[in-house]
């Protein structure tokens, strides 16, 4: 794999000159380690990444992890070390412009931002989301092998779990089967497992516990986890069984809007018409109410990031954006539909990762 962090970095700083940023500051984080390869444990103690448009990028870190910063950057990043004592703030503001826009990474922590915020009075702090997230948006080959990956390996999680005893088992079991699945097929680790039975698949975010699965159930199972950095994340809805009452027509339009909402996929289409083809569907079906997520979320180093396929988001798509499309329909009290694939934007449409049967499957 070559280095592409260099790069990162030289277009960061390139975009923050463009939309008149002074400089983008990174704390430990998936943003970090996008920019520079460096994901050091997030401590109390400050490692901050400082980008700008006039100069070379530099890292103040603590001392005593100078030498696991240095093997992670090389020197494509000027080292710049504090030792317990002494204000690492004021070591960013040296290396930060006096005044003017200056742009923080999302995901640093509160207590570094005030620490910044005291030192550097005559700068604006806005937020780096936009900067950092439209260039992590759009995947590099090496990226999308991995998301390939990740996306085969649970397509094959799936396959194997509707080969296992549903009936009779607690929600809780079978989430276990599935994280143990992720991880034989490759995953470092599983970061969720949602298994959503009966009248629990109507919350989309249900915690497996321990409702012990019946016959007639809808169950939904949404899972996935790392693998070499990058993640996978798939639903489907099973029926042990003879499916619920009234499930097979609500399955059948979920099932439709799903596909329509990939079939929209390819460049220059707006992220929100991605949302809204899968919308349309549901709306026609009289579902409207009961879909009430947006239809799909980013996905690369987190399992959330830009760009939301949502209303309102007109970014329109570009080849190698990769993202989640997954409508839901959730009856309370009964049951709940979603069916989830990450897809990629090619040169001229969509090449879906996750390639599971959309068929309704029954388990046993
Ligand atoms: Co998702």
């Amino acid at each position: 794999m070559t280095a592409p962090f260099a790069d990162r970095c030289s277009r960061l700083a390139a975009e923050a000159g463009g939309e008149g940023v002074a400089a983008v500051l990174v704390a430990p984080s998936p943003d970090l380690a996008y920019l520079t390869g460096y994901g050091p444990p997030v401590f109390e103690r400050l490692t901050m990444l400082v980008v700008r448009p006039d100069r070379p990028p530099a890292m103040v870190v603590p001392t005593l992890e100078l030498p696991l910063a240095r093997e992670a950057v090389g020197e494509r990043v000027e080292l710049v070390g504090w030792s317990d004592g002494a204000d690492p703030y004021a070591l960013v503001a040296d290396r930060s412009p006096a005044e003017g826009r200056v742009a923080v990474a999302d995901r640093t922590w509160a207590s570094h931002v005030l620490g910044l915020q005291a030192v550097m009075t005559d700068v604006g702090f806005e937020p780096a989301s936009l900067l950092i997230g439209r260039l992590r948006a759009i995947k590099d080959a090496d990226e999308l092998a991995a998301l390939r990956r990740a996306g085969r390996a649970a397509d094959e999680t799936f396959r194997q779990i509707c080969a296992m005893p549903f009936l009779g088992r607690r929600e809780e079991e079978v989430a276990a089967d599935l994280a143990r699945l992720l991880v034989e097929n490759g995953h470092a680790r599983a970061d969720f497992t949602i298994v959503a039975s009966g009248p629990n698949a109507a919350s989309p975010h249900h915690e497996p516990g321990g409702r012990t699965i019946l016959p007639r159930d809808a169950v939904v199972l949404d899972f996935g986890g790392e693998l070499a950095g990058y993640f996978s994340d798939t639903t489907r809805t099973v029926a042990v069984g003879e499916p619920p009452e009234g499930f097979a027509e609500v399955y059948e339009l979920v099932r439709e809007a799903q596909e329509a909402a990939v079939e929209a996929v390819r460049p220059g289409v707006a992220a929100q018409d991605i949302d809204r083809a899968a919308r349309r569907i549901v709306e026609a079906g009289g579902y409207g109410e009961r879909f009430f997520h947006r239809t799909g979320h980013g996905i690369g180093l987190e399992v959330h990031e830009p760009p939301y396929m949502i209303e309102g988001n007109e970014t329109p798509l570009s080849a190698g954006m990769t993202f989640s499309v997954e409508p839901g329909v959730y009856l309370d009290g009964r049951f709940g539909v979603r069916i989830e694939d990450i897809v990629a934007v090619t040169e001229d449409g969509v090449e879906r990762l996750n390639r599971s049967t959309r068929e309704l499957q029954v388990v046993n």
